[in-house]
């Protein structure tokens, strides 16, 4: 890894579909957080009359999130945030945390969060609530439902078993 070296952690969509080009990627943890479907969704996973719910992260102590982390060299890392920054403008911001990539290094990286109180903050729901939006949105992106079971099954292939998004997922599988 030398000097010129950017990473992100993705947590989320860009786990499946990163959409955008990087040198190498890594199973990663982010020690912390926990990983919620608590985002109103109106741009990309429903729309401003029925927003869908994506996911971000939230703090809490002794939790962590799984992920994977894009490494990208200077110049990749300017042009893909600049596209991320648009992408995301639905309340994240970029913030700059410590993770553990798989097999023990420690790096620094950039993650998207939407902070508690941004405008597209759907707070504390329960899953049973979030379930039957999820299963009612669809966007620009395509259906809150494919969001949430594509996420469900990258998870998986992490070997991460995130119980928020895997309650969800079997809530809305029964509910089809
Ligand atoms: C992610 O998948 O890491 C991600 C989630 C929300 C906004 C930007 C990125």
């Amino acid at each position: 890894m030398d000097e010129q070296s950017v990473w992100l952690f993705g947590y989320g969509s860009v786990i499946y579909r990163p959409s955008f080009e990087f040198v190498e990627s890594r199973p990663a943890t982010l020690r912390g957080f926990a990983r919620r479907f608590s985002q109103r969704s109106d741009d990309h996973r429903g729309t401003p009359s029925l927003p869908g719910r994506v996911v971000t992260l939230v703090a809490r102590e002794g939790a962590s999130v799984r992920g994977i982390a894009y490494r990208f060299d200077a110049a990749q890392a300017e042009a893909t945030f600049v596209a991320l920054d648009h992408r995301e403008r639905a309340g994240y911001e970029r913030s700059a945390v410590e993770i553990e990539l798989d097999h023990g290094a420690l790096a620094s990286a950039y993650v998207y969060i939407a902070p508690r109180g941004n405008a597209w903050d759907a707070g504390d729901e329960r899953d049973e609530d979030i379930a039957a939006t999820i299963l009612r949105a669809h966007g620009p992106s395509g259906s809150n439902v494919e969001y949430l079971l594509r996420l469900a099954d990258a998870l998986r292939s992490l070997g991460d078993r995130d119980p928020h998004v895997f309650a969800l997922e079997a809530a809305v599988l029964a509910a089809r």
